[in-house]
């Protein structure tokens, strides 16, 4: 796609944004308010929200020991759909409507400016003394800040890694790639020489989503460009980022390497595809890692992991990825759900779940726990990878931005122009 047309279709879509949060704002004033009793028994009951994810297997252990330690409240699962767009309209159309129908939000990193503009999540700030802060993430606690007041605290983060057949890349005497393009010759050469029709090259998450937008800022800032000038431009057709996007549209149309079924692939699509050996590579989020290890795994022992590609000359950018989680500024329930916020982000209960399900803790300490690093379910390499992660822009209208992206980078992936 040429500059011009890429430019073009950036204007004649960016309305396109505008009705969206027309249409939400105009849906958020039929969600009810008013909230059924929430006793159970002499507890409260407290709903968090999340959702439908395998990153949350060990969660109801979690909150048993929470019910344990706090005999007057129960807390309730209530479970959302699995892509980060969905949650998010849910999540805008009932703040908007002031529904105090769910107390703790699981909230994608990038959502929690725009939620603390809004006035939508309480401030935390007086709630979580700095020590505890200060053993958390500090990249992923930068989205968490809005005029020095603290609305939200990480509970895992994400960082974009590469998986690779390990079997197949050993079994051609190949080491992993370093670059995008070394990447496709990789991929070239084992598909060439498998010559098996259902083995794919490189997977990742195509789809028109939030997934689409981590998956080509790595490429993009893989080779020095961005989506955002300095200034706050959209920077889509600065060079370097015009020569990423063609990378991109080349590897389903050119090389061959990505099948043109990425368009409908979202993380748990790519990595059912990965798992089941039908491809090479895969971008994804290290959680999969976990997954792809189960003994009744077809791929267990049999994958790697590593930094994600960069072209030459610049440096691997994985996108940094996670959740926080913070209170409906709309609870009726601010002080139990501010317990269940702190119990979640102490030291031992993200050492539980890192054990159990390999989500990456935000608590720093963990990665120092003997008992951890002895047991560290991920190669070593991981944690240099996830030092180099970068955040999308941190800004209450990140939501806007992204929705203009989005079907740009697909009509790029599609072929669309
Ligand atoms: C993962 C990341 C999240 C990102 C999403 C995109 O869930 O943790 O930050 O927005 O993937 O699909």
């Amino acid at each position: 796609m040429h500059r011009h047309e890429l430019l073009c279709s950036v204007r004649r879509r960016a309305p396109a944004a505008v009705c969206v949060a027309l249409v939400c704002a105009m849906l958020a004033g039929f969600a009810c308010a008013g909230r059924r009793s929430e006793k159970a028994g002499d507890a409260t009951a407290i709903i968090f929200k999340h959702a439908k994810h395998p990153r949350y297997a060990y969660l109801g252990k979690l909150i048993e020991q929470f019910e344990q330690e706090n005999p007057g409240i129960r807390v309730r699962e209530e479970v959302l759909p699995a892509s980060t767009d969905e949650q998010h309209q849910f999540y805008v159309m009932n703040l908007a409507a002031r529904s105090p129908d769910f107390d703790v939000l699981d909230m994608d990193v990038i959502w929690i400016q725009e939620f603390a503009r809004a006035g939508w999540i309480s401030e935390l700030t007086p709630y979580v003394p700095a020590k505890e802060l200060s053993r958390l993430n500090r990249a992923a606690l930068q989205a968490d800040w809005q005029n020095e007041k603290l609305y939200a605290v990480p509970w895992f983060v994400d960082g974009g890694v590469l998986y690779y057949r390990k079997d197949l890349l050993g079994k051609y005497g190949l080491s992993p790639p370093k670059t995008f393009p070394e990447l496709v010759k990789i991929a070239r050469t084992i598909l060439n020489g498998e010559a098996d029709p259902r083995l794919l090259g490189f997977v990742w998450q195509g789809m028109q989503y939030e997934g689409l937008v981590c998956a080509a800022l790595e490429m993009i800032r893989g080779n020095g460009g961005d989506v955002l000038r300095k200034n706050g431009e959209l920077a889509l057709t600065d060079t370097a980022t015009l020569e990423a996007l063609h990378f991109m549209s080349d590897l389903v149309r050119r090389d061959g390497v990505t099948p043109p079924l990425v368009t409908t692939l979202n993380e748990e699509a790519a990595r059912h595809i990965f798992q089941s050996g039908r491809a090479i590579f895969m971008r994804n989020w290290p959680y999969a890692w976990n997954l792809l290890n189960k003994p009744n795994s077809p791929m267990a022992g049999r994958a790697g992991l590593t930094a994600i590609p960069h072209f030459a000359g610049h440096a691997s950018a994985p996108t940094l990825g996670g959740f926080h989680l913070g209170v409906n500024a709309f609870s009726p329930h601010q002080e139990q759900a501010r317990e269940f916020v702190r119990f979640m982000i102490r030291e031992n209960v993200q050492k539980q779940n890192f054990l159990n399900v390999g989500v990456l803790p935000a608590h720093a300490d963990v990665y120092q726990d003997p008992e951890v690093k002895r047991a560290f379910p991920f190669p070593p390499e991981l944690l240099n990878i996830l030092e180099q992660v970068q955040p999308r822009p941190v800004t209450p209208y990140y939501l806007m931005i992204s929705q203009i992206l989005q079907p740009e980078l697909s009509a790029v992936v599609a072929g669309v122009r």
